[in-house]
């Protein structure tokens, strides 16, 4: 089956959002009602990230040390990877509390200049996205982050005088996943700056074990390795899959998760086992059936799927590249000879291809 040579299927524009969006990595409603309850709160329960992990264990240990606050941090990478656990995982172990917000909720200058005078001597100023900061929160944050006080101004035009207001040590912790789009001053007043990589299948199937275990469901190795290969690489995914096969488990036999259950409810979920789903498949038989595996710029592939440019960028292909499916050129994006045999398709190479296929 073909989705683009099919005559019924050919103009069908695909819906990225509306279609099976179960192995997306951002977060939805469903997983909020139960995110807290499985997040990890120690390095010992926080699976994976190995290199990052024992730096931090390091800058904290220093940090309780010196009895100084700890350097500000900055965590980058694809959602659902661990950026918010992690923080709060970093307060416990500093014995501190973490004030959480966003960029979003940051719009007015009151709105940082309050969460900035609210803060005690030591603790996290966590902000997620923040990259999307505007340019007079920045403003405020460098001097704060810097020397720890804060540029007050008062009154207008020559009354203007500028009041500096002392603030406690505190660390901040931003999370983003587009470190790209940060400020280059902003970036640059991070003493550790860090991107959280994909996980293994090993370190998934860990995950997927820990959550069952904390939700009550019965799950074997097998089964847990199941939905861990087809997790793309991230927790937040892994987490919603186990609650998925859980369910199918419970409707379908006896609610024991095993490799036959696993590969039974994912297969009806249509998540084939590289974790791609409809959407997925979809945007790479086009590149390979239509623009003959490439390249294709992303405008022509957005217009083709009906989507837009950022969604593809942010959503569908992080995965994609990481897993070798896809490959970013300057010319455009190209599928590759592993994505091809994936996907069951042959393959019909220009002579322009050649060099990348070989
Ligand atoms: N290392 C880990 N070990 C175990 N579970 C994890 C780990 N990292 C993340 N998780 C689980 O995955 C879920 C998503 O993690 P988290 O919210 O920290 O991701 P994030 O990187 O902050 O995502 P976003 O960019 O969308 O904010 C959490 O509920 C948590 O339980
Ligand atoms: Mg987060």
């Amino acid at each position: 089956m073909s989705i683009i040579s099919d005559k019924q299927n050919k103009n069908k524009k695909i819906d990225i959002n509306a279609k099976n969006p179960i192995v997306k990595p951002e977060t939805n409603e469903g997983d909020k009602s139960f995110e807290n309850s499985i997040r990890p709160k120690t390095f010992d329960a926080y699976i994976g990230q190995g290199a990052l992990k024992e730096t931090l264990k390091i800058t904290i240990a220093a940090a309780k040390k010196r009895e100084q606050p700890l350097d500000h941090l900055l965590f980058y990478g694809p959602p659902g990877l661990g950026k918010t656990t992690l923080a709060g995982v970093i307060a416990g172990q500093m014995g501190v509390e973490i004030k959480i917000t966003s960029a979003p909720a940051l719009e007015r200058p009151r709105d940082i200049i309050g969460i900035l005078m609210s803060l005690k001597g030591g603790e996290i100023l966590f902000i997620d996205e923040i990259h999307r900061l505007n340019k007079v929160a920045e403003e405020i944050l460098y001097p704060a982050m810097e020397d720890f006080y804060l540029d007050m101004t008062t009154g207008k035009a020559q009354t203007v005088k500028t009041l500096r207001l002392p603030l406690p040590k505190f660390t901040l912790i931003g999370a983003t996943t587009k470190a790209g789009a940060l400020s280059g001053p902003l970036r640059d007043r991070f003493g550790i700056i860090h991107r959280l990589q994909f996980y293994t299948d090993e370190e998934l199937s860990k995950v997927v074990t820990r959550t069952a275990g904390i939700l009550n469901i019965e799950i074997d190795k097998d089964g847990a390795l199941e939905i861990a290969s087809r997790s793309r690489g991230t927790p937040r995914i892994a987490n919603r899959l186990v609650k998925r096969v859980a369910d199918f488990a419970l409707v379908k036999s006896d609610g024991k998760i095993g490799r036959e259950i696993a590969k039974a409810a994912l297969d009806t979920l249509k998540i084939d086992e590289c974790g791609l789903d409809m959407t997925d498949r979809g945007l790479l038989k086009l590149i390979a059936e239509k623009f003959n595996g490439g390249p294709v710029g992303i405008e022509t592939l957005a217009a083709a799927l009906g989507e837009d440019v950022k969604t593809l960028e942010d959503v569908c292909e992080p995965y994609l590249l990481q897993a070798g499916l896809l490959q970013r050129t300057p010319r455009g994006r190209m599928i590759t000879p592993y994505a091809l045999e994936h996907l069951g398709l042959k393959k019909r190479v220009t002579s322009a291809q050649q060099s990348f296929f070989d």
